[in-house]
């Protein structure tokens, strides 16, 4: 039987991974990558499968017939807001590889600001010797907000680091060794923690959620002076400029942002200068393109077998 033909559309920045992995994966079965000039005009309406990151707006139009949607990330907030989208399952990329990137980022920044680090680097650049009070980790409670995928590896890495963690998240959890939360229980969850870390996905729940009433209440006597706010999930969660005030104010005392309301951050953002606010462009965990392709076999193969889905997202909650 002939495999019908998969469509990529994948507007990543470097386009160099996505030609090498696509030498590598989807033997037997015609590939349409939209990348490639000669495929500019190409029919596509004998397609069923797409992977996506940013597509061409008249994609789904041009592509009428998909029966499965892969996102070639984690998060689906841009495509589910895609005009036309086909009423077909969204099928999101989970995998080791991405999870363990994205917990690399939340232990070093943790850390990070544990460690003091901005405060050294300042002191070193002045030729200081001077040494700071030094909490560790056990006396830190790190709160997670979203407990999916990303969010318990990261909790099970920084618990092996002798932080105390605790986690919130929409429907109630049972993670051994972490006590966590519901949405009934979010002030209760803020006024234990001393390093906030945002891992949710953008919703019309999560928008603007980070903001100065949120960062009001963490914990205020906490051992690093002031709580830090740590964000990896979506940059819509977060109000910037209540970020700023709150670092204004000392209701922050450091951040880490690896996403931002407008990417890039534009040049005039205040967060830039700030000395304990690391800014990274939106590369805590970067999908492995070779991991993507491999997860899209599988599911298609799946669903091919008459096997159900797996990490379909749930149109109506948004993730
Ligand atoms: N910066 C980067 O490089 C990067 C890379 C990959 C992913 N991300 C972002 O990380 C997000 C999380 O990824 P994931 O794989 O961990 O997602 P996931 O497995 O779908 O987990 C999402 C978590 O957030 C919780 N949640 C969702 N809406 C909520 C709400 N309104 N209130 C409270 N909790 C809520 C969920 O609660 P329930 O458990 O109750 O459902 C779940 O625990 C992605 O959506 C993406 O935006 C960023």
């Amino acid at each position: 039987m002939t495999k019908s033909p998969l469509l990529i559309d994948l507007k990543f920045s470097d386009r160099a991974p996505v030609v090498a992995a696509l030498k590598r994966h989807f033997a037997g079965r015609e590939v349409i990558d939209l990348g490639a000039a000669e495929n500019a005009g190409r029919d596509l309406s004998d397609c069923r499968y797409a992977v996506l990151w940013q597509p061409d707006a008249d994609l789904f139009s041009r592509a009428p017939n998909l029966d499965v949607l892969f996102s070639g990330g984690a998060g689906v907030d841009k495509i589910l807001a895609l005009e036309g989208l086909p009423d077909a399952p969204l099928v999101r990329f989970v995998d080791p590889s991405l999870t363990r990137r994205m917990s690399e980022y939340v232990v070093l920044q943790c850390l990070y600001h544990l460690r003091q680090v901005a405060a050294y680097r300042a002191s070193q650049k002045a030729r200081g010797w001077q040494s700071l009070p030094q909490p560790e980790a056990g006396a830190v409670t790190v709160g997670i907000m979203g407990l999916g995928e990303l969010g318990r590896d990261a909790a099970a890495k920084l618990k092996m680091m002798g932080f105390n963690v605790i986690g919130w998240s929409r429907t109630a959890k049972s993670i051994e060794g972490i006590e966590t939360f519901d949405e009934a229980g979010r002030d209760a969850f803020l006024a234990r923690t001393d390093i906030l870390v945002g891992l949710l996905p953008l919703t019309a729940e999560t928008t603007g959620l980070f903001n100065l009433a949120l960062f009001e209440k963490l914990k205020r006597d906490g051992p690093l002076g002031a709580p830090v706010f740590i964000n990896a999930g979506r940059g819509g969660s977060q109000v910037e400029a209540d970020i700023a005030a709150a670092l204004d104010r000392g209701l922050l005392g450091g951040a880490s942002l690896d996403v931002f309301e407008t990417e890039p951050l534009p040049a005039e953002s205040p967060l830039w200068e700030r000395e304990n606010v690391v800014i990274t462009p939106h590369v805590a965990a970067d999908s492995d393109i070779g991991a993507l392709f491999a997860h899209v076999e599988r599911q298609i193969a799946r669903f091919e077998a008459g096997e159900p889905l797996e990490h379909v997202v749930g149109r109506k909650r948004g993730y």
